[in-house]
């Protein structure tokens, strides 16, 4: 619609009730209303998103940025910017911490840019004391909206920009005199939950080769500690349709590594009119020419099925990686938990992958410190984690979440004992993982070249199937590209090596 000349008030007819339509509608109103406003400043609106938490907000940040940029934000790398949304994270007390800690920090960049909006979403917008909270201490933010909502955004964005002008104006009426507070109606718009799912809107990636593709949305487990089945709502999947002819859409712009997205891939499609099962969609995206790796995360154990390691078993596009969530190694502390699977259904588990797809790296998320963990509970955990041998593992320190049945529960574990604990597993952690990284040393392994080295430029470096990193000599010429390489030494976590010629 480059050089169109509707003005706002011509395109002001009734919008769409359906989706995605309103939302177009929404993002050539929205165009229109930031065209005019750049106008008037001279120059082109900024924006900037900072995203905290998992893939899932990683792949949420990117359709909101496909949407800004749509309606004309051009995107910088400053949080001096015209529109700052953060996109928060509220998993571990910690997340909420840091949000809080930058929100000082926007309020005086906002003090000196009183045109600049700030903007929140995500996980942490769904728990309404945190909304209560920057209703009375951060009122200086515009815009509140959760995670069921995030296809809003033009809507959002042109109705603060609407409100914006009518108060600047009621305003500047009033007192005769330009506007200079900082502080505006605040929009909030969070909603329980939804059965929705808006297809077909802009995303702009972060890498042109590789994508994040969500397959589902929530999550129906409910294990006692995690706070994501509250924020992120019930669990619903995407048609195959859908999801396939979004993956086909991403090969033909170039696309050769998908990375499928929900918080239990592994109970994919139960919800669907026709259900279907995760491995069953892996031997759909299988099928789609130019995709040349297939990752998925996160698995749950109680529902990984021997057909999913029969599927991983026979292909040669999913890689060589899974990441499995072990928490405990401990069985009780696993039922306490709700995580309906034993230390010895994990460990057979987890033996039962490594021979049907040998070389396979594992990796895990364990929780130190959950109420009631003993020294005895902790040290099965050790005990998995050697048997198993995990590739690596992100190990977290129990956080209370508030609303959670782990919060209710007594005999929460000192923080001195949690610190000890946490110590001795990330010890046991790196010095395995230092073992069995080395597995492919001295071997001509396929690498998908990701970027230039950050502190090396003659290096590129990239990831093996495995999702092990690779530093190699080259150029920017084999970014996106997958290439035979040499893995002359292994230096644990990573390797260093040389490109080969010709393919594998
Ligand atoms: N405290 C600590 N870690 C947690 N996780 C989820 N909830 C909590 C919590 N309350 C961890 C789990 C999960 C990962 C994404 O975050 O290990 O797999
Ligand atoms: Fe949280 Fe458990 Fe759901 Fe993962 S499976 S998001 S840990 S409730």
């Amino acid at each position: 619609m480059e050089g169109s000349r509707t003005t706002i008030e011509e395109r002001d007819m009734t919008p769409p009730a359906m989706e995605p339509e309103r939302q177009q509608y929404f993002m050539e109103r929205a165009r229109l209303q930031v065209k005019e406003l750049s106008d008037r400043l001279g120059r082109p609106l900024t924006c900037c998103i900072n995203t905290f938490g998992c893939q899932m907000n990683a792949r949420d940040s990117e359709k909101l940025l496909g949407i800004l940029e749509t309606i004309g934000y051009r995107a910088v790398e400053s949080e001096e910017a015209d529109f700052v949304l953060y996109n928060t994270c509220t998993v571990r007390e910690n997340a909420n911490l840091r949000v809080y800690g930058r929100l000082g920090q926007l309020g005086a960049y906002k003090k000196k840019h009183p045109q600049m909006m700030i903007a929140l979403c995500g996980c942490m917008m769904q728990e309404k004391e945190v909304v209560d909270k920057i209703k009375k201490s951060y009122r200086y933010v515009d815009l509140i909206f959760g995670t069921h909502n995030i296809f809003k955004l033009a809507e959002l964005v042109s109705l603060c920009l609407d409100s914006r002008k009518k108060e600047d104006e009621s305003r500047k009426a009033a007192e005769g005199t330009p506007v200079k507070g900082h502080k505006h109606k605040m929009v909030i718009d969070v909603w329980e939950d939804t059965d929705q799912i808006v297809e077909d809107l802009p995303v702009e990636r972060k890498y042109p080769f590789k994508s994040g593709v969500n397959i589902m949305f929530g999550c129906n487990n409910f294990c006692s500690y995690c706070i994501v089945p509250y924020v992120r709502g019930r669990e619903r999947s995407r048609k195959p349709e859908e999801i396939i002819k979004e993956i086909r859409r991403l090969a033909s712009d170039g696309v050769v590594e998908v990375m499928l997205l929900g918080q239990n891939v592994n109970s994919y499609g139960k919800n669907l009119e026709t259900p279907m099962t995760f491995a069953g969609l892996l031997r759909e995206v299988e099928k789609v020419d130019g995709i040349r790796r297939i990752r998925f995360m996160t698995s749950h154990p109680k529902d990984l099925s021997d057909e999913l390691i029969e599927v991983m078993a026979g292909s040669g596009k999913i890689c060589r990686h899974l990441h499995l969530p072990l928490q405990s190694g401990s069985s009780r502390i696993l039922k306490e938990m709700n995580r309906h699977y034993t230390k010895e259904q994990f460990l057979d588990l987890a033996a039962r992958i490594k021979a049907a797809v040998p070389g396979i790296s594992l990796t895990t998320d364990i929780i130190v410190g959950f109420p009631g963990e003993t020294e005895e509970d902790f040290l099965e955990t050790l005990d998995v984690v050697r048997r198993v041998g995990f590739d690596s593992a992100f190990t977290f320190i129990y956080s209370k979440r508030t609303g959670t049945p782990a919060a209710a529960m007594e005999d929460q574990v000192p923080e001195d004992v949690v610190k000890e604990r946490f110590d001795r597993l990330l010890k046991e952690v790196q010095d395995i993982s230092a073992e069995v990284c080395c597995r492919d040393e001295h071997t001509v392994q396929e690498v998908l070249v990701e970027e230039v080295n950050d502190h090396s430029p003659e290096l590129m470096t990239g990831r093996l199937s495995n999702n092990t990193v690779v530093h190699f000599p080259g150029d920017v010429s084999l970014i996106g590209k997958l290439v035979p390489v040499y893995l002359e030494e292994s230096r644990g976590f990573y390797y260093m090596g040389k490109q080969v010629d010709g393919a594998l």
